[in-house]
């Protein structure tokens, strides 16, 4: 998985809020297929770094490199265009719309890419049959596309959101807590989507406080302390408690050396 070159890379990101350090220096690689867990306590900077990955918010300080890349997110159809879809804990579907309007939903404003607007002309029956399409391939169950989404399950619309990044072509999909209001058996349910990206050629990050979750579902974990990337961890090669440790400062980060280190050997 990292023979590749990282489709996304944020480097010693910066951002402040007046006299508030959110972020101080935080860096992330994400690689082809990958999925990237995202850890810390709360206030540790992580919505910050996905809000800056997403276009919403701008940084202080350092870059995001997409494909070798440096890109310049001013707006969140700039990350967009880049590749790059967010799931946010919201949502935005909307209720009295069916399933596969909401997979469809907003996109005619949004984007300038020729494949989007294309899907726009198309008539109903051929956006049904896509959005079916997309579905199925991540094995999204939702009891009918026609139907109202507004009986439908916080899993399913959550599925149904990231189902959304497949249908434009994103490489990468962003998610911040997304089973954070969700029951046992929903959970299951978008863990098994989020898993079922790879296969897709999309590479996730996802920021969650389950750590058991997160373990089940990440190949590596990036854990941040008080705006910092603090380290990184192989979800094979760690367990829990060394991930809890280094959230709280019980286990201390490792030095500029490492950190330096662990990027150039992930990336060789
Ligand atoms: N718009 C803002 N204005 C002022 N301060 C902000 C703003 N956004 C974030 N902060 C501050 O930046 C810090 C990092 O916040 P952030 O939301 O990124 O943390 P987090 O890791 O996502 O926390 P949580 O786990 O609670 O979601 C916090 O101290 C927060 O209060
Ligand atoms: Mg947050």
């Amino acid at each position: 998985m990292q023979d590749a070159a990282p489709v996304l890379e944020a480097r010693h990101i910066r951002r402040h809020f007046g006299a508030v350090v959110a972020l101080a220096d935080a860096s992330l690689n994400l690689y082809p297929r990958e999925v990237v867990g995202l850890v810390g306590d709360n206030g540790a900077g992580k919505s910050t770094l996905l809000k800056i990955l997403s276009g919403i918010v701008a940084p202080s300080g350092g870059d995001i490199v997409i494909d070798s890349k440096t890109v310049l997110l001013r707006r969140a159809q700039d990350a967009m265009d880049a590749g790059i879809e967010t799931v946010y804990q919201d949502l935005a579907l909307v209720d009295t719309m069916s399933a596969y309007q909401n997979v469809y939903l907003g996109r005619e404003e949004l984007s300038p890419n020729p494949v989007a607007r294309f899907f726009n002309l198309v008539d109903d029956k051929k956006m049904r049959a896509r959005a079916r399409e997309v579905l199925d391939a991540l094995q999204v169950k939702v009891p009918s596309i026609n139907v109202a989404v507004k009986g439908m399950s916080g899993g399913q619309r959550q599925c149904l959101a990231i189902a959304r990044a497949l249908l434009w072509g994103r490489r990468i999909v962003i998610l911040d807590e997304p089973t954070a209001a969700l029951g046992v058996r929903e959970t299951g349910q978008v863990l098994e989507v989020i898993r079922d990206l790879r296969k897709h050629d999309v590479s996730v990050i996802i920021v969650s406080h389950n750590m058991q979750q997160l373990m089940s579902v990440a190949d590596r974990i990036t854990v941040m302390r008080l705006g910092r990337s603090i380290a990184t961890r192989t979800v094979k090669d760690t367990e829990v408690n060394e991930i809890v440790g280094l959230i709280t400062g019980a286990i201390p980060g490792d030095s500029p050396e490492a950190l330096a280190q662990s990027a150039a050997q992930s990336a060789a």
